[in-house]
């Protein structure tokens, strides 16, 4: 099956383009507490009455830990050159600190050899969000000793796999970290306080800086980098209110990150606003995290929209919503790229995530998910439009390989590509899996006139559709 979506097709992108799909450990792993592995906060937070809307949890998610030979296979067959994963810090060293679990370095070297042998990039986080709770029963990221412990797993993550990814980031996503779990409390580890948040963010950043900075001295030469989840932040109205509001949310969620990355500190209008709750910060920090990167990692799903007084609702504005209640809005990923671009000197982007969870009605087998090809095909144009401007857009990753454990959505929101089918776990294309794969070997055809690389057909996984 194919489809007539065919914006993306009006673009040109290099023949190095990196063209991936993403996923994240505790989000498809399952094997929550095979082979040594230790707790992490989301195996802890899951447990909460009423934390996870279905309550569920991670314990066998997709069965990743498992079938990965299987997922890689399904990887290969969509013809992408890269692949995003993370790596779970609790996996590899159950306790945060101390010793490490051979058994779970092992599970990540077989894949990146696995992903290799099929010519497929590894791109590697070192953290999306599942953090030993060994180390938050001691404070997690508010406690300034969690900089130096994930500096420590980094390192032994970097002696282990070594310069045979293609890149390393730090942190997924830590405004994330920081207000979703520590502020409103609706993420894991669940805390409500505006100042640890701040803290929160303010160790993220330093362990960004010191982990670049020991990884490359002990020999990195894979380029290192940062993922952020950024919007465009518009005011409801043009309201004075409204519009004094927005500015604080862009301080917030772009700047609070940007400005200490890029201009080594961190925005006034944002520190003042905190007043008391402004982090603590130590003479050199702001240097550490303003540690050069190689690349920035851009996670866009839609635009931010902000009223004085709380009341607007996605339902209001009248844009086509995904099943998040998301405003899908491609544009704002061409605004957010073109101002970032004017207002940083940016290494080059990779959009690190992009997708959209959709009702994915499953009829006859199939799941013909004409929205998600929808949105997708229109996000990689916005991406085109961005590079016309002089944005170095380098990469795409389609966020998510497969559906999975959507946090506190559970297995509610389905994301993927890929359809599973969590009685069986069996995996079979979404018509956006298709698409994408067509998609793919139209750029190749464009670039070097092999329609289907030859990994894609020889692993095609059977049993899909
Ligand atoms: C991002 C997360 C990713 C996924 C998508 C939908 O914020 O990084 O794990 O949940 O949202």
């Amino acid at each position: 099956m194919s489809s007539a979506h065919t914006l993306s097709r009006q673009h040109d992108f290099p023949s190095d383009f990196v063209w991936g799909v993403a996923t994240s450990s505790f989000q498809i792993e399952g094997a929550a507490h095979a082979d040594g592995k230790g707790p992490s906060i989301w195996d802890t937070f899951c447990q909460v009455p009423g934390a996870i809307a279905d309550a569920s949890d991670g314990l066998i998610a997709c069965e990743h830990y498992e079938r990965w030979q299987e997922d890689v296979n399904l990887i290969a067959s969509l013809g992408v050159n890269a692949y995003r994963f993370s790596i779970s810090w609790p996996r590899v060293q159950p306790m945060g600190q101390g010793e490490f679990n051979e058994a779970g370095l092992n599970f990540y070297a077989q894949l990146v050899d696995g992903l290799l042998a099929k010519g497929i990039a590894p791109y590697v986080t070192l953290n999306h969000w599942d953090l030993p709770q060994a180390l938050q029963d001691q404070g997690g990221w508010a406690n300034r000793d969690t900089v130096q412990h994930f500096v420590n797993y980094a390192s032994a993550i970097f002696k282990r796999l070594g310069n045979r990814v293609a890149a390393y980031t730090t942190h997924n996503e830590p405004w994330v970290i920081a207000v979703l779990g520590h502020e409103s409390g609706i993420f894991a580890p669940g805390l409500k306080s505006r100042a640890i948040a701040a803290q929160v963010s303010h160790h993220l950043l330093l362990s960004h800086g010191m982990t670049l900075q020991a990884l490359r001295a002990q020999g990195c030469t894979v380029p290192l980098g940062i993922v952020l989840n950024l919007s465009p932040t518009v005011p409801a109205t043009p309201s004075a209110a409204d519009q004094a509001k927005a500015l604080l949310e862009d301080g917030r969620l772009l700047r609070w990150y940007m400005d200490p990355l890029f201009k080594q500190a961190y925005p006034q209008d944002v520190i003042d606003d905190l007043g008391e709750q402004a982090p603590h910060i130590e003479p050199g920090d702001l240097e550490i995290i303003a540690t050069p990167i190689d690349y920035l990692g851009v996670n866009y799903y839609t635009r931010s929209v902000v009223s004085a007084d709380g009341s607007w609702k996605p339902q209001n504005s009248g844009l086509p919503l995904n099943d998040m209640d998301w405003e899908i809005i491609p544009e704002c990923l061409t605004q957010l790229l073109v101002r970032m671009h004017h207002d940083y000197p940016l290494p080059p982007i990779y959009i690190t995530e992009n997708g959209g969870a959709f009702p994915d009605p499953l009829r006859d087998g199939q799941v013909n998910d004409q929205d998600r090809i929808a949105y997708i095909d229109q996000h990689i144009a916005a991406i085109g439009h961005a590079r016309d401007q002089g944005v170095q857009v380098q990469g795409y990753m389609v966020w998510s390989l497969m559906d999975n454990f959507e946090w506190s959505s559970g297995y509610s929101k389905r994301f993927g590509i890929v359809h599973v089918d969590y009685k069986n776990q069996n995996r079979s294309y979404k018509a956006s899996a298709v698409w994408y794969r067509d998609f793919l070997a139209y750029q190749r055809l464009q670039k070097n006139g092999t329609p289907s690389s030859a990994s894609a057909e020889k692993n095609r996984v059977t049993g899909v559709v």
